[in-house]
């Protein structure tokens, strides 16, 4: 069974990975309204893994005891000067997420919760990946420097994301 201030800390991930994934989705909006469909789709495919990390900590929840309750999420910024401001964005959005998956962690190991421990190593690996493949973009845009040719090819590359949305329900 979980402690109640470990239940709180889960929820509370739980909240903010709906909320990355609302993040992404607003991201996607924006590129569509650019008419950069490869972006748009690549933050689409983003948007269906943080539902995903979100569906993991819901399962969780669960499976020790405990109750998953949603709370109010806060609406995400609706556009940004550029792609580049766009990565920039998204890229510290993915540290503070970090961050807080290592204070859970913490909890985690203060608290001596072996179980919930195990449980976020996943995500501790999964943030190295996340972290890294925003920064990649990143970098290509700052290359870039809003060349619309090398723009072209770029948005022409971030739709081959493959994007499965049984990722979803396989994970509650
Ligand atoms: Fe769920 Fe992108 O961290």
């Amino acid at each position: 069974m979980l402690a109640q201030e470990m239940e709180k800390a889960l929820n509370e991930q739980l909240k903010w990975e709906l909320y990355s994934g609302y993040l992404y989705l607003a991201m996607a909006a924006y590129f569509e309204d650019q008419g950069l469909e490869g972006f748009a789709h690549w933050m689409k495919a983003q948007t269906a893994e943080e539902f995903m990390h979100a569906m993991k900590f819901y399962k969780y929840i669960f499976e020790r005891d405990g109750r998953a309750v949603l709370q109010e999420i806060p609406a995400p910024p609706e556009s940004w000067e550029n792609p580049e401001a766009v990565f920039e964005y998204a890229y510290k959005h993915e540290q503070e997420v970090t961050a807080r998956i290592n204070r859970l962690m913490t909890l985690a190991k203060k608290s001596e919760d072996y179980a919930t421990e195990n449980f976020l190593q996943w995500f501790v690996e999964e943030q190295v990946e996340e972290e890294a493949s925003f920064k990649a973009i990143l970098n290509r845009l700052k290359l870039i420097k809003g060349d619309p040719q090398a723009l072209f090819y770029l948005d022409n590359e971030l739709k081959q994301r493959p994007l499965d949305l049984n990722l979803l329900m396989t994970q509650a």
